[in-house]
C-alpha cells in the first residue's frame, strides 16, 4: 500500500478539529500520539459489547474479553519478536515497567555495586534507580553526552566494570530525538555481566524494534506513544530474569495458592499482574500494533524523516534559532529556543495560531542543565503530520519572534 498521508489522517477524528479558531496542528506526539477511529472503535466495541473480567469467569463474556486481551499479547510478542508471550507483561506503561524492576533489582545489588545511566534519560528512568540506590547502597554513575546530544561511547567503556549491575539508556531521547546504539551498549554491557534496560517509550512509534535481536534484558513502553490508549504498557523481561525477580505488587491473579500462612505466586506472566487489569486498554494496544503494521514502519520512517529534515531546514533559517540534539541518527523530534525569549511564551502564542507544541523540560532536567537553559520549545512530528504543518509552524515561530523581540 503507497503511503497516502492525506487517506491516513481520514482516520484521525480529532484532526478534524480547531483550536482557537484555527485547525488544529499537533506536533506534541513524543507526550501522546493520537489515535486512530480503530482504536477507538475497539475501546467502545469492549465496553458495548464484551465487557467483563477475565481469566476468572466461565460465562461467554469474560471467555470473549480474555481471548481479546491474550490476543493482544500474542500480538505485542509478534510485533517485538519476543521468543515467549510469558515474557510479556501488561503494565501501565513505562513508568510502571521501569518500577517493577527496580525494585525487584532491591535484593540483587549490594553495597559497593554500580549500576550506569545516561545523560539524556527522562525522569522516569532515573529516579526509579535513585530509589534503588539509597535502598541497596549500590552507586549510580552517569554515561555523558556530547553537545549534539550523543552518547560518549569512549567514556561509557571506562564506566564499565566487573561492579557495573545494571545499565538503563533510552533507545530515542525524547527531548532531542537522539536514536542511541543500544545494540553496542548492551553488548558491550553483557561483556561485564551486567543487564540493560531499555526505555523504549519514545521508540515504538517510529521503529519496530526486534528484541530477540538486540538481546536485550529487559524492555518497556508505553502504547500510548504509538496510537493506543493511556493506562497500558508493557515490559518485556527475559525469561530467566523474570523468573528471578519478585513479584512487585501482591493480590488477586498473580497467585497460585494462597492461606493466611504462605502464599505462593502464579506462572509468569500472572506473578507481575496483580488486580484487575485495564482489559480495554490492554485489547486496544493490541489494535494499535495492528494499525500500524498496516502502514508499515519502513512507510511511517520515511515520512518522519522527510518531515524531519524538511522541519529542521525551514527552522534553521529563522534567525537566532538554536536546535539542541543534532545527533546524525535522529528521530522526528525538534528540540528549539529562540534567543533570549522563553519556551514557554513561544509556545502559548504557538496554541493561539492552533499548533501543540511542549514547551518546558519536558522531564529531563539533566539535559537542560547540560545546556544551560531553562527548557526548550520541542516539536514532535508523527507519521499524520504534513510539510504543509510544518510551514504553519515555521510561520507561527517568525511570528512569536516578532511579537515577543
Ligand atoms: N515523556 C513525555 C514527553 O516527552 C510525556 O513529553
Amino acid at each position: 500500500m503507497a503511503f497516502n498521508v492525506t487517506q491516513i489522517r481520514e482516520d484521525f477524528p480529532i484532526l478534524k478539529r480547531e483550536v482557537n479558531g484555527k485547525p488544529l496542528v499537533y506536533l506534541d506526539n513524543a507526550a501522546t500520539s493520537q489515535k486512530p477511529k480503530q482504536v477507538i472503535d475497539s475501546i467502545v466495541d469492549y465496553y458495548s459489547l464484551y465487557n467483563s473480567n477475565i481469566h476468572r469467569g466461565v460465562h461467554t463474556l469474560s471467555q470473549e474479553a480474555t481471548d481479546a486481551y491474550e490476543a493482544s499479547r500474542k500480538k505485542i510478542q509478534k510485533h517485538f519478536n519476543i521468543s515467549r508471550s510469558h515474557e510479556v507483561i501488561f503494565t501501565s506503561g513505562t513508568t510502571h515497567g521501569i518500577n517493577l524492576v527496580a525494585n525487584g533489582f532491591t535484593s540483587f545489588l549490594k553495597e559497593g555495586d554500580e549500576v550506569l545511566v545516561s545523560a539524556m534519560e527522562h525522569h522516569s528512568n532515573i529516579v526509579p534507580w535513585q530509589m534503588l540506590c539509597e535502598r541497596s547502597g549500590a552507586v549510580m554513575k552517569v554515561i555523558p553526552m556530547s553537545e549534539e546530544g550523543t552518547l560518549l561511547l569512549d567514556e561509557y567503556d571506562q564506566l564499565l566494570s566487573d561492579r557495573t549491575k545494571l545499565v538503563f539508556v533510552n533507545h530515542i531521547s525524547n527531548s532531542l530525538g537522539t536514536i542511541n546504539p543500544v545494540d553496542i551498549i548492551i553488548e558491550k554491557a553483557h561483556q561485564v555481566g551486567a543487564a540493560v534496560l531499555v526505555d523504549g517509550a519514545q521508540s515504538c512509534s517510529h521503529i519496530k524494534p526486534d528484541l530477540q535481536a538486540l538481546d536485550v534484558d529487559f524492555y518497556v513502553t508505553s502504547a500510548h506513544k504509538m496510537c493506543g490508549p493511556t493506562g497500558i504498557g508493557m515490559l518485556y523481561g527475559k525469561e530467566s530474569w523474570l523468573q528471578k525477580l519478585p513479584p512487585y505488587q501482591g493480590g488477586g491473579e498473580m497467585i497460585a495458592e494462597v492461606t493466611f500462612e504462605k502464599t505462593t505466586f502464579a506462572d509468569l506472566p500472572h506473578k507481575f499482574e496483580a488486580g484487575t487489569p485495564n482489559i480495554a486498554g490492554g485489547i486496544a494496544f493490541g489494535t494499535a500494533i495492528d494499525y500500524l503494521n498496516e502502514i508499515g514502519f519502513n512507510a511511517i520512517a520515511g515520512h518522519e524523516q522527510e518531515l524531519l529534515t524538511y522541519a529542521t531546514e525551514e527552522l534553521l533559517k529563522v534567525p537566532g534559532l538554536k536546535i539542541y540534539g543534532t545527533g546524525r541518527e535522529k528521530t522526528s523530534v525538534i528540540s528549539f529556543n529562540l534567543e533570549d525569549i522563553h519556551p514557554y511564551d513561544v509556545g502559548t502564542i504557538l496554541d493561539k495560531l492552533g499548533i501543540a507544541v511542549r514547551t518546558g523540560h519536558h522531564c529531563t532536567q539533566p539535559i537542560m542543565d547540560f545546556y544551560k537553559i531553562p527548557g526548550t520549545v520541542r516539536a514532535s512530528f508523527a507519521f499524520y503530520n504534513t510539510k504543509e504543518e510544518v510551514d504553519i509552524l515555521v510561520e507561527g515561530v517568525r511570528k512569536a519572534q516578532m511579537m515577543l523581540s
